[in-house]
């Protein structure tokens, strides 16, 4: 079992969303947990998210978008297979996402995976997501720059690149080696052998799609209309002045929709629980019944929480609990959600935690029922 050999304290101090850096031998004991044969497979399932991208003979950027059935692309130089949130779909590259639990679940967005001929890679570009690259099969050289505003363009429909920049990285990866690049800063990668790269990818909320979304909740859940109000209106000499203490007072009126913190709960909850990828969800069929899920815990079973599912609580309000874009009620039981939302595998402790709780093991019941843990 590989382990990720990082000074965690140091990292988060001096280079999280700060600046990238390279760790030599990131990953301890590192072994490539899919091979190319499986990766293409992956490419050919209609509900994964898979690009191919390479240049043709005029040296121009391609992009095409799976599903994937012929491949013989990857048997030149020059081209990159890659996909996306392949932890939702291969059970065993989610120990990767694993080894980066030190960061919340809530920031995390996925793993992406890509196989590369030699001299393939996606050009130079910037992304909206702090990432780790780990490298596995073969070597690739990367050239990463500062963070400066590069202008950006569609090097192709489905390819965006940024104009060139100057190194502050220029660095060949071995394998077991990670490239952390916080977002923003302009970055290019060519394989120099066959080679697999391991994307860890965190996302940072836009301010525009935030406020895009909590609107759209105010408007749909009919929020009681609160109206701007001038009771103490005074004589004016000017009617076409707006006065500073209207755009105040307007100010004020939209703050408040947002003020305190706390009221973006439950509407935060949701959409910080929501994959951007679709899940492997398999509800089981029968339904399991509280006493075949006992009776599975007594056994020492345990249950695992499926690639990529999002849980996620408010310090302000740990009775709720936000799974995949639903809200769960933990009241009178708070330390369930705290166990859902923070270990990946729930096993008999449970029994002795909630034993006597009906509401709690009915939550349980609940959760596996609708696929988000099962039984391994
Ligand atoms: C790749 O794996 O080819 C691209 C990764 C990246 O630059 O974000
Ligand atoms: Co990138």
């Amino acid at each position: 079992m590989f382990i990720l050999n990082l000074a965690i304290k140091d990292f988060l101090d001096n280079f999280w969303q700060k600046k990238p850096t390279v760790i030599k031998q990131g990953m301890i004991n590192f072994q490539d947990p899919i091979q190319p044969d499986e990766i293409a497979g992956l490419a050919m399932e209609e509900e994964i998210e898979s690009r191919l991208v390479y240049r043709d003979k005029n040296q121009k950027w391609q992009a095409q978008q799976g599903p994937f059935t012929d491949f013989s692309r990857l048997d030149e130089d020059g081209a990159t297979l890659l996909i996306q949130s392949v932890d939702h779909w291969h059970k065993a590259s989610q120990e990767i996402v694993r080894q980066f639990r030190f960061l919340p679940n809530w920031r995390f967005d996925d793993l992406m995976i890509s196989y590369s001929t030699p001299e393939g890679g996606v050009g130079p570009h910037i992304d909206n997501y702090d990432v780790f690259i780990i490298q596995g099969l073969g070597k690739r050289h990367w050239r990463v720059g500062d963070r400066d505003d590069k202008k950006e363009f569609a090097a192709h429909g489905a390819l965006k690149h940024c104009e060139p920049f100057d190194a502050i990285i220029d660095v060949t990866l071995m394998p077991s080696d990670i490239l952390y690049i916080p977002c923003g800063f302009p970055h290019e990668g060519y394989a120099i052998e066959p080679s697999i790269s391991y994307s860890v990818g965190f996302r940072a909320p836009d301010r525009n799609d935030l406020l895009r979304s909590y609107t759209d909740y105010v408007i749909d859940n009919n929020k009681k209309p609160v109206r701007y109000r001038d009771g103490a209106m005074k004589l004016r000499e000017k009617p076409g002045k707006i006065e500073n203490n209207e755009l105040k007072r307007l100010h004020q009126l939209m703050l408040e929709g947002f003020s305190p913190a706390e009221k973006l709960v439950p509407w935060l909850g949701e959409l910080l629980s929501e994959s951007n990828h679709e899940l492997d969800i398999l509800e089981p069929d029968p339904a399991h019944s509280r006493l075949e899920i006992m009776s599975d815990l007594n056994k020492g079973n345990q249950f695992i929480r499926l690639g990529g599912l999002r849980a996620v609580y408010f310090e302000c309000a740990p009775e709720c609990i936000y799974i995949n874009g639903d809200e769960y009620s933990c009241k009178g039981f708070i330390e369930l959600g705290d166990y859902l939302c923070n270990q990946d595998e729930v096993g008999s402790e449970l029994i002795e935690l909630f034993e006597d709780n009906e509401e709690a093991l009915n939550l349980f019941v609940d959760l596996i029922n609708s696929g988000y843990w099962y039984v391994v």
